[in-house]
Parts: C-alpha cells; sequence; structure tokens
C-alpha cells in the first residue's frame, strides 16, 4: 500500500488539484469487466485515489460496484475519489443522459472530469474489426462539437461534472475552439509514449493551462486488435529504455511512467497483475537528466491508435483524423 497522501498531486487551470497517476479501466477488449473491477478494488487498497473510466469500456456498473462497496466498507469516502469518465461517440446529442447513466453506473454522485471521447460523433461497436466504417460517420463539426461542449458545461453548472475533459484532439481542432468556450477544459487525454511523444500537442496544452493526460503511457502491449499493425514499435523493448530499466531495477513500464510525470505528463496505466508498481512508480526516486534525454530520442511517431474505425466516407485514410498538414481536413464549417 502506498499512503495515498505521499502522491504528488497536478494543479489544474480551473482549480482544484488531481493525483498525479491514475489507473486506466479499458480492458481493451480482452480482460472482462470482472477482472477490471478487480482491479480497481485492489487499486483503491493500494493507494490509487484516481480512476479513468469511460462509457464505451462496458465495465462502469462494475466498477460502480467496487466504488460502493470502498464507500461502504470505510476505505474511501466518495470526495477522496477522484473519477473522470467519457461521453462515447453515439451520445453526442445526449450528454445529460449519458452523464446520469454514468454516475448511475459508478455509483458516484457526480462526476470529478467528463470528458467528449472523441470531437466527433463517430460511433464504432465494441469488438469491432478494423476495416468496420460506420456509414453515419462524418468529418468534424466546430458547431457540433461546440454543442457537444455546451452541454458539459451545462452539467457543471448543475453541479453533475467538476471539470470538464477534451481528448484525441489535434493542435487545428483546439485552435478552432478553444476562444468559444464559456468553462476551459482542464485536462485532454492524448496517446503518450516514448516512442510517440507528442511534444507540440503537450507544449500546446501547457501553454493553455490544460493538464496533459497521456493514454496508453506503456505503448498498449495488449491493445484491440484494430489497433495493431506490423510495423508498430513496442515502447517497453527498446533496448535504450531496458537499460535505463536495469539501472533502476524496476520493469521497463515503470520507467515510461516516470518518463511522463518529470515532463508534466499525467498518466494512466491499465493493469491487472502490476498496478502497485506502477503507483509507485510517482513516490521513488526520479529519472536523471541524461535518462530523460535519452527517452526523448526515442521518438518515433508510432501512433497506436490510429482510429481507422472512425473514419467517414470520402476520408483517405486515418492520416485525415489527425490533421497532420495543420488544417482541420474536410472540416463542414471551419
Ligand atoms: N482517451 C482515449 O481515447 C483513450 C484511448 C486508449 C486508452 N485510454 C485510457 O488509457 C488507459 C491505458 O491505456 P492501455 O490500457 O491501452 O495501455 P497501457 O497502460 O500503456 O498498457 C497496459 C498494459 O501494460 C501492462 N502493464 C502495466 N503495468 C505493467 C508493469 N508495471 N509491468 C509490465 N507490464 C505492465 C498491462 O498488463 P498487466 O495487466 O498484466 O499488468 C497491460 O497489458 C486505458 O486503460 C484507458 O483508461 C484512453
Amino acid at each position: 500500500m502506498i499512503d495515498p497522501k505521499t502522491v504528488p498531486m497536478f494543479r489544474l487551470g480551473d482549480g482544484g488539484s488531481i493525483p498525479c497517476i491514475g489507473m486506466g479501466t479499458f480492458g481493451s477488449d480482452r480482460v472482462s469487466p470482472d477482472e477490471v473491477a478487480g482491479a480497481v478494488a485492489g487499486g483503491i487498497r493500494a493507494g490509487y485515489r484516481l480512476f479513468d473510466c469511460a462509457a464505451c469500456y462496458g465495465n462502469e456498473e462494475q466498477i460502480g460496484k467496487v466504488f460502493r462497496e470502498a464507500f461502504d466498507e470505510g476505505v474511501v469516502k466518495r470526495e477522496d475519489l477522484f473519477i473522470m469518465t467519457k461521453v462515447w461517440n453515439d451520445m453526442h446529442r445526449e450528454v445529460e443522459k449519458s452523464c446520469l447513466k454514468s454516475i448511475e453506473d459508478l455509483q458516484c454522485d457526480y462526476l470529478d472530469m467528463l470528458f467528449i471521447h472523441w470531437p466527433f460523433p463517430n460511433y464504432h461497436a465494441p469488438f469491432c474489426d478494423v476495416n468496420s466504417r460506420n456509414p453515419d460517420s462524418r468529418p468534424f463539426s466546430v458547431e457540433e462539437f461546440l454543442d457537444t461542449y455546451r452541454q458539459i458545461e451545462a452539467l457543471v453548472d448543475k453541479g453533475l461534472v467538476k471539470h470538464i475533459g477534451i481528448s484525441n484532439m489535434t493542435i487545428p481542432k483546439l485552435n478552432a475552439v478553444i476562444d468559444q468556450l464559456r468553462i476551459q477544459p482542464a485536462a485532454c487525454e492524448s496517446e503518450m509514449h516514448p516512442c510517440f511523444q507528442q511534444q507540440d500537442i503537450l507544449d500546446y496544452l501547457v501553454s493553455h493551462d490544460i493538464l496533459p493526460i497521456g493514454y496508453m503511457p506503456l505503448g498498449s502491449p495488449r491493445r484491440p486488435e484494430r489497433d495493431i499493425e506490423p510495423d508498430d514499435i513496442a515502447d517497453m523493448q527498446m533496448p535504450e529504455l531496458q537499460e535505463i530499466a536495469k539501472a533502476h531495477s524496476v520493469h521497463p513500464a515503470i520507467i515510461c511512467l516516470k518518463w511522463a510525470l518529470a515532463r508534466g505528463v499525467l498518466p494512466i496505466p491499465f493493469s491487472v497483475h502490476n498496478y502497485e508498481a506502477n503507483l509507485k512508480a510517482a513516490v521513488t526516486e526520479k529519472l536523471t537528466d541524461e535518462e530523460m534525454a535519452v527517452i526523448a530520442a526515442l521518438e518515433r511517431g508510432n501512433r497506436l491508435v490510429k482510429g481507422q474505425v472512425f473514419l467517414w466516407e470520402g476520408a483517405k485514410d486515418w492520416h485525415d483524423l489527425w490533421d497532420e498538414d495543420g488544417v482541420i481536413v474536410d472540416c463542414t464549417d471551419c
């Protein structure tokens, strides 16, 4: 057990604070909802206070039972936890309904942070194949995004949500909306691991006082089949990372987490077997400047969540989702 009081906190731009590391809860279509909930139960008792959930992970009911037990047994109080969840793409026009369902399933009375999971309403079914396409999918629209965001702002006004989060954004999309938000986003979740560092979006977020949260911080070795391609690099198998891990007598996973923390990114690793060691990464020795420089050089542009299943008719390929030329691809109203 790690005393949660010893886990450093990050400051949020909209006031308040958040533990510097959280537990992910996406079973990647491989770990069952009950197993994920079991890890959350263990995680609370190991000292985790931040949990990254999502409606589309299909396990909020099971996790909610675990929260309820922890409250009833006096292990933690509701206010000790920072519970985050996300509106899935098929609920962008019914955000309050989605929020109330998550609150009910998670048995948590209110949400500490509610994210827009993806910036467009393109839905894919759980367990779908990489070639699956939804005919209703469409490109990013500023007005549609703002409409979804305003629904979360209204939930903040009602006291159901404390902070607003965004996710899977690009700099052009952020630029298109940022000045039109009444309540600034507190955090943004993006894929970030040593071989996919996203320094540009990290710098953008920091300069706008938005906390960067890094998902897949270990390079997600057991990610869903649809997100695996032959050329993908396994971050934790990079020899440089393994050497640093050896010097610290820890698994390379721990080095990925220490690296994230040192660059001001809040990591949310998922684990059924190693969650205590991951939390410990936040309270043990930091990496040296030399080690940080070695990891900085591991950037390989190794995006793992390419997002093919979100493509709209007429899109060229998954690169269109990420606005790589600095303009929002096929934006309908920019
Ligand atoms: N906003 C978004 O669109 C989005 C997208 C993807 C993910 N996420 C969030 O990010 C979280 C993390 O991503 P992820 O689960 O895909 O990938 P990840 O955290 O990078 O990797 C998880 C995998 O690493 C293994 N692992 C964890 N700690 C380890 C350790 N100390 N030593 C060895 N192996 C270790 C786990 O296996 P064991 O269980 O055996 O430890 C698990 O298979 C998700 O759970 C989800 O909450 C958000």
